[in-house]
């Protein structure tokens, strides 16, 4: 068996070198991540740089503290990580046995099948729906009787869609699997995963500072499950992945949750009027409700999407060859002038 392996993105600096243009004039359409910065970050860090000669507290109790208090749940309920990228490898490393079996709905988040294939184990995919993206709920309940783990991505990456509670919670009852909820985009939906907790010992929600609180840079993810389920993952957890910076910049970005609830409500505003102007290519825009939008361009996708990162330094998500999305083109929201590149420069591009 080939174990996936993740496909890296060419960096800022790399891409920066070939078109040509200065490193800061590149833009990242492509990672998802906030256009807002916080603008408390330097004082946050200055805090703590007298102890930077110290390892941080094996336990991150302060940190455990601050997401449990921002989740609703529990610290002993509550794992972080080095970005959910970590809780993903380290759920896989969990409950995930070599040679056992896991489900994902694709197109879908790839990190799953990479922590999959890193246990030698099977990835049964059940596609979701042609067009609309929905789940394919019988076959994936069918498919989970009798897995070990279960990959759901809600609100869902790289479509943007977010699938109904109902289905979400047959998927869930249909199977005594682990099953992990990366709940990534959460806050562009407001959902609250931690309520389901009490209901569904077999949960585990992924979560992270990356996407509403602009925090991509600093990775910090968690996990929120039962206090037994967390405790087997803390058994596996690397002592310190988490930086001690990293750690007081999640800390201070969780005692004030409005900022981020704020940055969604600009970013939501942005996303609707980008969705529009793109649709006005003739690009088939999916309905999305997170920080990213999905267009069916057509067989130039991928042609148009090296064009774009080569020639203007504008980095926008394709897909390879023979994937479902092939024809596709994902594009983070940015902010308005960067959005009004984006456009400005396909104007160009296109006939
Ligand atoms: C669905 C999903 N899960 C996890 C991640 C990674 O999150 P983090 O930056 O916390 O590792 C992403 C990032 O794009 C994502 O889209």
């Amino acid at each position: 068996m080939t174990t996936p392996v993740y496909q890296w993105q060419p960096t800022t600096l790399e891409i920066a070198a070939r078109a040509g243009i200065d490193p800061a004039d590149v833009v990242r359409f492509d990672h998802n991540t906030s256009p807002a910065t916080v603008d408390w970050a330097g004082d946050a860090a200055a805090k703590v740089a007298s102890g930077l000669n110290e390892y941080p507290g094996a336990d991150y109790r302060p940190l455990r503290d601050a997401i449990a208090a921002y989740t609703d749940t529990d610290p002993d309920q509550v794992v972080p990580g080095a970005g959910a990228d970590e809780l993903i490898l380290l759920t896989a490393g969990a409950f995930l046995p070599t040679g056992g079996t896991a489900v994902s709905a694709p197109p879908t988040y790839t990190l799953y099948a990479v922590a999959t294939g890193q246990r030698d184990a099977t990835l049964v995919e059940v596609p979701r729906r042609p067009f609309d993206f929905g789940f394919n709920v019988e076959a994936l309940k069918e498919a989970s009787r009798t897995a070990n783990l279960i990959w759901l991505c809600v609100p869902n990456n790289p479509t943007g869609h977010r699938d109904p509670d109902d289905e979400i919670r047959a998927i869930i009852e249909s199977t005594s699997a682990i099953v992990v909820l990366d709940g990534a985009y959460a806050e562009f939906t407001g959902d609250r995963w931690s309520a389901w907790l009490d209901e569904y010992p077999n949960l585990v929600v992924l979560g992270t500072m990356s996407k509403a609180f602009a925090l991509a840079g600093a990775r910090v993810g968690y996990s929120l499950s039962s206090p037994t389920l967390a405790a087997e993952l803390h058994r596996r957890r690397p002592p310190g992945s988490i930086s001690t910076l990293s750690a007081a910049l999640a800390e201070r970005a969780l005692a004030e949750p409005h900022w981020a609830a704020a940055n969604v409500e600009g970013i939501a505003a942005q996303r609707d009027s980008l969705a529009g102007r793109l649709s006005e290519f003739g690009f088939e825009m999916s309905t999305t409700v997170t920080n990213f939008v999905l267009a069916r361009v057509g067989p130039g996708a991928r042609d148009l999407a090296e064009t774009l990162m080569w020639e203007d330094g504008i980095v926008v998500r394709s897909f390879p060859q023979a994937h479902t999305l092939t024809f596709y083109l994902r594009f983070t929201v940015r902010s308005p002038s960067e959005n009004d590149r984006l456009i400005a420069t396909l104007s160009r591009r296109l006939p």
